[in-house]
C-alpha cells in the first residue's frame, strides 16, 4: 500500500472515497486523475504493482487536499477482493464510489471460434466480468450500511454491438457486464445505490489497442476516424467524464444505464 496527495482543482467530490480498478495505466489512470482533480480520496488498484507506483509518482504528490492511495492485487481472485474492500473500509470507514474498469483482451487476438480454447475464453471473462461481480459483492454490504453508493462499470462498444478485435469472449463478457449493471441497479436501488455503465469507443490507452491501430493501413485508420461522429479517437478523460457524472448527485435518479463514450461511433 502506498499513499500520496494530489492538487485539487475543485472540492466537488470532497469526502468521497472512490475505488478504481485497473488504475495502472490508460483509462483507469485517467479516471483516478479526474476524481483527484475534483477532491475525492482515490484508491487505485491493479495487478501491475510497479506501474501502479509510477502512476502514484505521476499523479500524486503535488498538493495537500485530495489523496491517492494504491493497492496492488489480482482482481480475478475473490479472496484478494475481500481483502481489498476490507482494507478500504478499515482505512476510510466507507466506500462511496466503485469503478470497475479493469479489463481488456488479455493480450489475445482474434481466432476463428473453433480454435478458441476454454482457457482463453475464461481468462477474458474472469477479468472483465467476474472481477466486477466480486467487487460489487464485497462492497454492497458497506454501501447498504451507508445507504449510499455509486457503482460504475466500464464495458465497451463491443458489449453493445460487436468488437473491432473480433474476440468473441470480449464482446460476450462486456455484454454480460451490461446485463449485470442492469440487474444490480434493480437490486441495489432501494439502498441508495445506483449502478451504471460507460461503454468506451476506440481509445489508444493500452498496448493491444495501440497495436491494433498500428496494424491498420493509413486508409483504414482514416476510415475509422471518419466513422466517429466527432472525427477523433478517444482520450482517457473522455471516458472519465461520464464516470464522474454517474458518480455525482446530478445522476442520482439514473440507474441501470449505459452511456457510450465513443464520440458518436455507434448510434442507437
Ligand atoms: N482502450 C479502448 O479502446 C477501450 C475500448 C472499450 C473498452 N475499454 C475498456 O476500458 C477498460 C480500460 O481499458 P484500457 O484501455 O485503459 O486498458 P488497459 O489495459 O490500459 O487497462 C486495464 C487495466 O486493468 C488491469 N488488469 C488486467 N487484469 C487485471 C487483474 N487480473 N487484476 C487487476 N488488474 C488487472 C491491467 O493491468 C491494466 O492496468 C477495460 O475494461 C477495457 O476493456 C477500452
Amino acid at each position: 500500500m502506498n499513499k500520496s496527495v494530489n492538487s485539487s482543482q475543485s472540492t466537488f467530490f470532497a469526502g468521497k472515497v472512490v475505488l478504481v480498478t485497473g488504475a495502472a495505466h490508460g483509462i483507469g489512470k485517467g479516471i483516478c486523475e479526474a476524481f483527484l482533480k475534483h477532491g475525492a480520496t482515490v484508491i487505485g488498484t491493479d495487478i501491475l504493482e510497479k506501474e501502479l507506483l509510477e502512476v502514484d509518482k505521476e499523479i500524486g504528490g503535488i498538493e495537500r487536499k485530495a489523496a491517492f492511495y494504491t493497492y496492488s492485487c489480482d482482481l480475478t481472485d475473490e479472496s484478494n477482493i475481500k481483502e481489498l474492500i476490507e482494507y478500504v473500509i478499515n482505512y476510510f470507514n466507507r466506500i462511496d464510489v466503485l469503478v470497475n474498469n479493469a479489463g481488456g483482451v488479455c493480450g489475445q487476438v482474434h481466432q476463428p471460434v473453433e480454435e478458441v480454447s476454454a482457457e482463453a475464453w475464461r481468462k477474458i471473462f474472469s477479468v472483465n466480468l467476474d472481477a466486477a461481480f466480486y467487487t460489487t459483492k464485497a462492497a454492497a454490504p458497506y454501501m447498504k450500511r451507508q445507504n449510499y453508493g455509486r457503482i460504475i462499470n466500464i464495458s465497451s462498444g463491443a458489449g453493445r454491438s460487436t468488437s473491432l478485435t473480433g474476440i468473441q469472449a470480449y464482446a460476450s463478457a462486456k455484454a454480460g457486464q451490461i446485463g449485470f449493471t442492469r440487474q444490480m441497479a434493480q437490486e441495489l436501488g432501494a439502498f441508495g445505490i445506483t449502478v451504471n455503465n460507460v461503454a468506451p469507443g476506440f481509445v489508444l490507452s493500452n498496448p493491444s489497442t495501440q497495436k491494433q491501430w498500428e496494424a491498420m493501413s493509413h486508409e483504414k485508420q482514416q476510415s475509422l476516424v471518419e466513422s466517429i461522429s466527432v472525427k477523433r479517437l478517444g482520450e482517457p478523460e473522455d471516458i472519465a467524464y461520464p464516470v464522474l457524472f454517474f458518480a455525482s448527485d446530478f445522476a442520482s435518479y439514473i440507474s441501470g444505464q449505459t452511456i457510450s463514450a465513443d464520440g458518436g461511433l455507434q448510434l442507437f
